[in-house]
């Protein structure tokens, strides 16, 4: 049987390496995509050599549209059909809107959303819609609670969320298989594992690692869930969010930030 080609954004660090070590070890070809400079040719030789699967890379920043035409038609000329596309890059924030300035907003909305959206539109075009194929989108829970200092993060990620839910309607007639990723804190990078150790309680418990992530997210995937939510504690207060009162979530949100 043929063997699978997966794309992953923003592949060289945290929960985007994870996934494609796990599509990798689930024996699928990849193609790595992520900053100049961020170790990918490194990372591709690994892989490799420890899993017997074809990798290509391209480092280029995922911020400037008018490079995406030519990820596919350099691919296409290379004879590599992408059959499984995962939009992981994205850039958080944990910060006063007032905090930052008008240009990591602009990279912000260009990562999370237009590359998103564009890859895919791209993507759909190439695909082969009698076979198989799979689009994971990488939401975040951030897009489904209102958090304080995630204001312009988290209005991606709901963006991100209903271009899902709309793509899978559309192609619901189709083999193409679309999820949404929605994953609660993930320990990807120093900085978050000291914010995230400082947590307590039942916020301490909804932390994951990028591996078990990656790991749910790709079984998900490929069983065709519509969303993933990794980690029983995440699912569980997902579903007690559908309950609980706008007013009552607020007050949380403000006593926890310390908002007036
Ligand atoms: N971590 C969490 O708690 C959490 C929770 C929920 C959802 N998520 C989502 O999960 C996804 C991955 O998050 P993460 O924490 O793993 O992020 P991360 O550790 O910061 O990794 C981001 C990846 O994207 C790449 N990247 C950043 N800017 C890029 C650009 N302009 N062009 C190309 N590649 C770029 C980075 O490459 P470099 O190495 O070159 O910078 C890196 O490989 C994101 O969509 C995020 O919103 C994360």
């Amino acid at each position: 049987m043929k063997r699978l080609t997966a794309l992953v954004t923003g592949a060289s660090e945290g929960l985007g390496k994870s996934l494609a070590f796990e599509l990798a070890n689930r024996n699928f070809n990849l193609v790595l995509i992520s900053l100049p400079a961020s170790g990918l040719p490194e990372l591709a030789a690994f892989i490799r050599s420890n899993f017997n699967v074809n990798v290509h890379y391209f480092e280029l920043d995922l911020t400037k549209a008018e490079l995406f035409t030519g990820i596919f038609d350099t691919l296409s000329a290379e004879q590599v059909p992408v059959d499984i596309l995962v939009n992981n890059a994205g850039l958080g924030n944990w910060s006063w809107f007032e905090d930052k300035n008008i240009d990591f907003y602009k990279t912000q909305i260009d990562l999370n959303i237009t590359s998103t959206v564009l890859l895919t539109r791209l993507f759909l075009g190439q695909v082969d819609k009698s076979h198989p194929s799979y689009i994971l989108n990488v939401g975040s829970l951030g897009g489904r609670f209102i958090v304080p200092r995630k204001q312009v993060y988290g209005a991606t990620k709901s963006f991100i969320a209903y271009f899902t839910k709309c793509l899978q309607l559309e192609q619901s007639g189709t083999q193409v298989r679309v999820s949404l990723l929605s994953p609660g804190g993930i320990n990807t990078k120093p900085e978050l594992l000291v914010l995230n150790h400082s947590l307590k309680g039942i916020s301490r418990a909804t932390i994951l690692e990028p591996e078990e992530v990656a790991r749910e997210a790709v079984d998900g995937l490929l069983k065709g869930k519509k969303e993933i939510i990794p980690g029983a504690i995440n699912r569980f207060l997902v579903l007690l969010d559908a309950f609980l009162p706008g007013r009552i979530k607020e007050m949380i949100i403000k006593r926890k930030l310390a908002l007036g």
